[in-house]
């Protein structure tokens, strides 16, 4: 039983408190299915957030069989089913995929038995059967909605919330997914409770709810309520409801509440009887497996491995993405190495004594010309090679959490840990980065021979500036609103790199020492700079009027960048962000 007592949930607007939902009253039957209904903005999905525990009330008390879930803590993950009004299924994975990677992520099955088990139980239940092989992109909004509750059911939650999840659907399918929902609310004593703003089909609940302005203004059985609003048709309670103050219709629903929830009590009695009768003892057995598998969200490893293989499918069938990243992984190295493809070729030394004659002036002229222009371009090819990892970096991870939020968030709901959730991402990524940047590395320095002391720490300090920007941009796109203003974050990040590194022009002292700290592409440059043959590394300081940092210096700053991208990345998704 779902009871909720003088519940509260306001907010701060224009230094004023707003009730968004005012001293909501009421009580929920196990085994009951019930609509909360209400004209737009009156606050449905706000009291349903407050139902699922994403809300966290202001006043008043929410239990659940008795246990108050604001000082005895919440109902585990596994107990709530939440469906939210958005799709919270990949678009690249089909209908089975989509079922499997829930249950692998919150559900610890026995063996793959049990684990095929659950999932074809889920998609019979749901109707999905037939469609288990389609992709989630060509379903139709009425299959989607029964996808979303497919997802939600692994769990076997006792507490069932659907926000909208008929809403924009033709009424033949409106119709379906009422039916579904109400035979779910047939299953385990199960409270099942549908938002939505339509006003068909609601002789298929036990109760509806009329939410008005944030004020519960009727919950009582469907059939009674066009006697309580005196109307004809249940479609003019909306207009009915403008005609007296959210105050009044409360007040005036206090008063009669006591006789409705007498004859609410009765059926719900009765139904339960009748259930009992039919089933015999097997459903009250299954009640304490709910128990069994609440407590039971699979551990790091699995829901690690779950996370990151789905993030490869998904990128797999992408075909744009990778369309996108096989490009950049070709095409940007050999863009890189058009500027040198005899090699850079030897710096030469001058002759110990001043030149004597016009001829060996204008030899040691040339010799001095030849190796300005060789500190230019090593320098140049090195600091390209760094700006297109950067840029690489910046397109693996601005959008990265960004674009699939709303998912994660909803999974975080379900019992994903963030920190998993990260590591997932750190695997993932961190594949991107090793083949970016060693296949630069290395392609670049076989056709160019760039002439540093060892090719290795020239390699560590490009795989590091790859890395610190993807932290970076992956700490921009875990905090982002949108996964369009990570982007754009992101590309101008990269943007500044060029011009701030120091590495085309000096920047004045202070401009240099103000700016340096955050720009990566300066680090893995100079680092590489300082590990240049001697006779480059002179020769680049007669192009560069840039300090060069000491290598070791370069690869420490980097880090420190990886781990300021992963801290950042770490608070993001440690936020609640619903909206
Ligand atoms: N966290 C919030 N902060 C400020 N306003 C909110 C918040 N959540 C909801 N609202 C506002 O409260 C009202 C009710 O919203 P909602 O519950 O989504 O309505 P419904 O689902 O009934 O259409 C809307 O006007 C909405 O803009
Ligand atoms: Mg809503």
């Amino acid at each position: 039983m779902l009871e909720l007592k003088d519940l509260t949930f306001t907010i701060a607007k224009d230094g004023e408190d707003v009730a968004l939902i005012d001293k909501a009253t009421l009580s929920v039957p196990a085994g009951h299915f019930m609509a909360i209904v209400g004209p737009s903005g009156c606050g449905k999905s706000t009291l349903l957030k407050l139902i699922a525990g994403i809300n966290v009330e202001s006043d008043g008390n929410l239990y659940w069989n008795g246990r108050d879930l604001s000082t005895e803590g919440d109902l585990e993950p596994a107990e709530i089913g939440y469906v939210p009004q958005f799709s919270i299924a990949y678009d690249q994975l089909t209908v089975e995929e989509s079922v499997e990677s829930v249950v692998r992520l919150r559900v610890k099955t026995r063996g793959r038995a049990e684990f095929h088990e659950l999932v074809d139980r889920v998609l019979e239940q749901t109707g999905l059967d037939a469609l288990r092989h389609r992709m989630v992109k060509v379903l139709s909004g009425g299959q989607r909605r029964r996808l979303s509750l497919a997802m939600e059911l692994v769990t076997d939650p006792v507490l069932l919330l659907a926000d909208e999840v008929t809403s924009g659907l033709d009424p033949k399918s409106e119709h379906e997914i009422v039916k579904l929902m109400h035979a779910l609310s047939r299953k385990h004593n199960r409270v099942v409770i549908n938002v939505t703003h339509s006003l068909a089909n609601l002789d298929l609940y036990d109760s509806v709810l009329v939410l008005h302005e944030g004020r519960v203004v009727y919950h009582g059985q469907p059939r009674a309520l066009d006697h309580y609003f005196s109307v004809e048709e249940v479609e003019e309670i909306y207009p009915r409801l403008a005609k007296r103050t959210p105050e009044d219709w409360q007040t005036s629903w206090e008063k009669h509440r006591p006789d409705y929830y007498i004859a609410l009590r009765s059926a719900a009695d009765a139904a339960a009887k009748e259930r009992a009768e039919e089933s015999g003892e097997g459903e009250s057995g299954s009640g304490g497996a709910d128990a069994t598998r609440a407590a039971a969200t699979p551990g790091f490893l699995k829901q690690f491995s779950a996370l990151f293989f789905r993030r490869c499918r998904i990128f797999a069938r992408d075909g744009g993405q990778l369309f996108l990243q096989i490009a950049i992984l070709l095409g940007f190295p050999a863009l890189v190495i058009l500027f040198a493809l005899d090699g850079v070729g030897e710096t030469r030394s001058l002759s110990d004594r001043l030149p004597q004659t016009l001829a060996e002036y204008q030899q040691e002229k040339e010799i001095v010309e030849h190796n300005l222009n060789l500190g230019g371009l090593v320098s140049g090819l090195v600091m390209f090679q760094v700006i297109l990892l950067t840029l690489m970096a910046s397109n693996n991870a601005a959008r990265e959490i960004a674009s699939e939020r709303h998912i994660f968030e909803k999974e975080k709901f379900g019992g994903v840990r963030p920190l998993t959730y990260l590591a997932s991402k750190l695997a993932f990524l961190g594949m991107l980065v090793v083949i970016q940047s060693v296949w630069m590395a290395v392609f670049v320095q076989n056709i160019c021979h760039i002439p540093t002391v060892q090719f290795l720490p020239q390699l560590a300090l490009l795989l590091l500036v790859n890395a610190a920007m993807t932290a970076v941009c992956l700490g921009i796109s875990s905090l982002a609103k949108t996964a369009d203003q990570a982007s754009l974050l992101s590309i101008y990040l990269v943007g500044f790199q060029l011009p701030l590194s120091g590495a085309v022009l000096a920047l004045p002292p202070i401009a240099g020492w103000a700016t340096r700290p955050f720009i990566s592409a300066y680090w893995s440059w100079a680092g590489i700079m300082n590990s240049l043959e001697s006779s480059f590394r002179t020769a680049v300081d007669r192009v560069t009027e840039t300090w060069l940092a000491p290598a070791w210096v370069c690869f420490a700053v980097l880090l420190a960048h990886v781990a300021i991208g992963l801290f950042l990345a770490y608070v993001g998704v440690k936020k609640s962000r619903w909206d």
